[in-house]
């Protein structure tokens, strides 16, 4: 594993960075407090390719490699983890399954408008009753000959609201287990899909998360993802490279709660001289500082792996698992490092606190990697 960044990969990170700051970071705290999607960042993101970054030229993406989109996604989401979990899906779930697993067809009406931001896509596995249990869920995709009959309930959908392409797992032969299940792409504005509410969240409120509900709708077979019975291994195998995306979305709010409480260590002073100065606020920042390293290497490393076509499912969760508890630590160290001042949200560290929380629980919570990385292990 080569530890230089290429020039390419530096400009990616320096375009997300400058992305952040000038377009994310103003009004974001406002964003937060009103629970509203980044709408125009997201389109402006699109436009500077960070929505298909990994995706291949001839189907409008920018043909990066998986290291510049952990880059990139550090930087994002050391300003908005509400702007960067909508990316994160975009690209490693809609974007990254559509062109591993799609047909052709599927990859000139769907995948385009993806990888562009024209359209924004949503990864729909979760449901009510079945979450970290996803061979137990209960919509059903009843084959009808030359098309699906959808019926269930999805919920906990990011992009929700904003997708209009949604991949939707579901049940065609229960009998078979997880051999029955099957991926589907829906169309917003197919008969009998309707949005349900938004959710009201601790964390990344910015984030459209909404159920949604499929009433006898009509799903056309050439929507189908994969052969029959696939659906299941398509969901797993599509995880394994969203968990290095949350992974590296958690490296970025630790990071970005560093770099304030670092900046706030040198300013704020107590007893004659800036808190920098006591030896306990040094030793929080040099746990920080090594903890976000070690995560950032995980993610890089997993990145790396999936960038060599080598196996990379145990190293996503590993980076998944620790990055996210990073995310938590520093991002309540942070908060005491400000003080009363971490408490209100003008500072920024006690969002970063809620939405670091998120991490631990999406895209598998910490106990499912641990299972995911254990199996791994003991094969
Ligand atoms: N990669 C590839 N294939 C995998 C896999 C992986 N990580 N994990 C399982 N599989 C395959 C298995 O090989 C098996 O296939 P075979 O029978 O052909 O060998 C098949 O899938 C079934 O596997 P298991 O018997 O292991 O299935 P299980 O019922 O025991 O569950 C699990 C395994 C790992 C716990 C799985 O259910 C899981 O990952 N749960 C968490 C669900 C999750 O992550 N949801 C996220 C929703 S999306 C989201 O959250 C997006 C967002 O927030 C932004
Ligand atoms: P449960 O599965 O009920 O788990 C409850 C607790 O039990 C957890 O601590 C869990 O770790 C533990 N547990 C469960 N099984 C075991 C076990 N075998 N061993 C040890 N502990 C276990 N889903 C999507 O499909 N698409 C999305 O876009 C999406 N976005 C989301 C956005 C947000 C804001 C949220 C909150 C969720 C989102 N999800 C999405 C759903 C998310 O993936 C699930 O919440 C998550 O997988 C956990 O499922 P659950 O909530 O049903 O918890």
């Amino acid at each position: 594993m080569n530890f230089q960044l290429t020039e390419e990969q530096l400009a990616v990170q320096q375009a997300a960075r400058e992305f952040a700051q000038t377009e994310l970071l103003p009004g974001v705290i406002e964003r937060d407090e009103t629970q509203t999607f980044p709408l125009e960042q997201v389109k402006k993101m699109g436009e500077l390719g960070f929505l298909g970054m990994m995706v291949d030229p001839k189907y409008n993406g920018g043909g990066m490699d998986t290291i510049s989109y952990v880059l990139a996604m550090e930087e994002i989401s050391k300003i908005d983890a509400s702007a960067s979990v909508c990316m994160s899906v975009n690209n490693s779930l809609v974007c990254w399954g559509i062109e591993k697993y799609g047909t052709e067809e599927q990859k000139e009406k769907y995948l385009k408008p993806l990888a562009t931001g024209e359209k924004i896509g949503a990864f729909c596995l979760s449901e009510p009753e079945a979450g970290s249990d996803a061979t137990s869920q209960r919509t059903t995709a009843e084959d009808k000959g030359d098309y699906y009959l959808l019926n269930g309930t999805k919920n906990w959908i990011t992009n929700g609201n904003t997708a209009s392409i949604y991949l939707v797992i579901a049940q065609t032969d229960r009998e078979k287990g997880h051999k029955g299940i099957n991926c589907l792409i829906v169309e917003k504005g197919m008969d009998g899909f309707v949005v349900g509410k938004k959710e009201n969240k601790l964390g990344i409120r910015g984030s459209d998360t909404h159920s949604l509900m499929f009433t006898d709708v009509k799903v056309p077979k050439e929507n189908r993802i994969g052969e029959d019975g696939f659906g299941f291994k398509f969901a797993m195998s599509t995880l394994n490279g969203g968990r290095i995306g949350i992974a590296s979305q958690a490296l970025g709010i630790a990071s970005g709660a560093y770099e304030l409480a670092l900046a706030y260590s040198k300013e704020r002073k107590a007893f004659g001289k800036p808190i920098s100065q006591h030896q306990a606020i040094q030793f929080k920042l040099a746990d920080m500082a090594t903890e976000i390293d070690a995560a950032r290497l995980l993610c890089l490393k997993a990145a790396y792996l999936k960038d060599q076509k080598k196996d990379f499912g145990k190293a996503g969760a590993m980076a998944k698992l620790f990055a996210s508890k990073v995310a938590m630590d520093t991002t309540v160290e942070a908060v005491q490092i400000h003080g009363g001042y971490g408490y209100v949200k003008e500072y920024h560290v006690e969002r970063l606190m809620r939405d670091a929380k998120i991490t631990q629980i999406y895209e598998g919570t910490s106990e499912i990697q641990k299972i995911v990385i254990s199996r791994e292990l003991l094969k």
